[in-house]
């Protein structure tokens, strides 16, 4: 038996714990492993603990009727809770915060400071705090897994740390935020930024701020930790040129579309020719040959270079519930299998 805690019970925790239900909570491990949720930690929505196990059908039946009510209890010192629950796994899927990577850090530290592996989609800590992070998992002898990090469950960071290895990477760029290139993609049917804009938040793809989306903050946290998987790098935020779509003007995209390209946000990290790591954010005109250019709507698209293989492009959804609770799943299996 794996026994599990969800630090934030938000749409990507209620993913994962969907998948978990439907698959009767038997994880297709070498093994068969059951798994037991005892822990869920959510500072609006209210935390509930049992160490013998929690009801899941019951909380996930609630919580599609917007009803938090059978999580009564109140935890406030939320890294104090991990470090208590007899668990062996966190799902850290809290709040992200790609300038301080808090709170999530916090909760990741306790877990592992108490024994415990982590698997998360919270891009922050790993935007800010990766080497140090990784180093106390190596010291703890747990693992971190941060697979829904980098565009939900398409795999990534799976196939850049072994698919791939050995291929002598370059280079990583792509399309890593489905709201911009959503907006992007309707602006080439005519329709205004602001249009756009507002529909991608009617479809859910972007938050009620969409600063970090549009003005690129998001692909920037993504461009960090490739710097860090791909070539073991810790890019500084401040060094980094990133700039959002939010300036691009129709006449830009007709423009575009009258030479055959299409503006695209992306973000990359390099080498450039000195083997100095380079990391940017941009909106960039991507000529029809592109394997790029064809990745419209909120679908998501990263092409790796490399000396051996020369392009491998991979497409796929870079958000939503079970996308993303997808990638924690995955993680879970991983570990269970070791
Ligand atoms: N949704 C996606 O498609 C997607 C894709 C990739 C990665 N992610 C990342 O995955 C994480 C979860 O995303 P989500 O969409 O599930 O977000 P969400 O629906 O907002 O859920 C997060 C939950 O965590 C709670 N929370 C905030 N701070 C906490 C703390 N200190 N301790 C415990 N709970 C806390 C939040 O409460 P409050 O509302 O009070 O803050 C909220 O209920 C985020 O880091 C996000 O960036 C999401």
């Amino acid at each position: 038996m794996v026994k599990i805690m969800y630090v934030g019970f938000g749409i990507v925790s209620q993913g994962l714990a969907e998948i978990i239900l439907e698959a009767h909570s038997i994880l297709p491990t070498l093994k068969k492993t059951e798994i037991q949720t005892v822990a869920i930690l959510d500072t609006m929505k209210g935390s509930k603990m049992d160490a013998n196990g929690i009801n899941m059908q019951e909380i996930l039946a609630n919580a599609q009727k917007g009803d938090y009510s059978l999580l009564t209890e109140n935890i406030l010192d939320v890294p104090k809770a991990i470090q208590e629950v007899q668990a062996d796994i966190i799902i850290e899927a809290s709040f992200t915060d790609i300038k301080t990577g808090q709170p999530a850090i916090s909760h990741i530290e306790a877990a592992l400071h108490s024994g415990k592996h982590v698997v998360t989609t919270n891009k922050g800590p790993f935007a800010v705090a990766y080497e140090e992070i990784f180093k106390l998992a190596k010291e703890r002898n747990k693992t971190v897994a941060i697979e829904g990090t980098v565009i939900s469950g398409t795999p990534i960071i799976n196939v850049l740390n072994t698919g791939l290895l050995g291929a002598q990477i370059t280079a990583v760029s792509g399309i890593m935020n489905g709201t911009s290139n959503y907006i992007l993609t309707e602006m080439e049917s005519g329709m205004s930024y602001e249009k756009a804009l507002s529909q991608a938040q009617e479809l859910g793809y972007a938050e009620a701020d969409p600063t970090s989306d549009v003005e690129g903050l998001d692909t920037l946290a993504k461009v960090l930790i490739l710097g860090n998987v791909v070539f073991n790098t810790q890019l500084l935020q401040e060094e980094i040129e990133v700039n959002g779509i939010s300036k691009i003007t129709l006449a830009d995209i007709k423009e575009a579309t009258s030479n055959n390209m299409r503006y695209k946000l992306i973000g990359q990290v390099w080498k450039d020719s000195q083997g100095k790591v380079q990391g940017a954010v941009r909106p960039k005109l991507v000529p029809m040959e592109d394997s790029l250019y064809g990745i419209s709507g909120a679908t998501n698209a990263l092409k790796i270079t490399s000396s051996i293989l020369g392009d491998t492009t991979i497409i796929g959804a870079g958000a939503g519930k079970t996308e993303t609770g997808f990638a924690l799943y995955n993680d879970i299996i991983s570990i269970v299998n070791g």
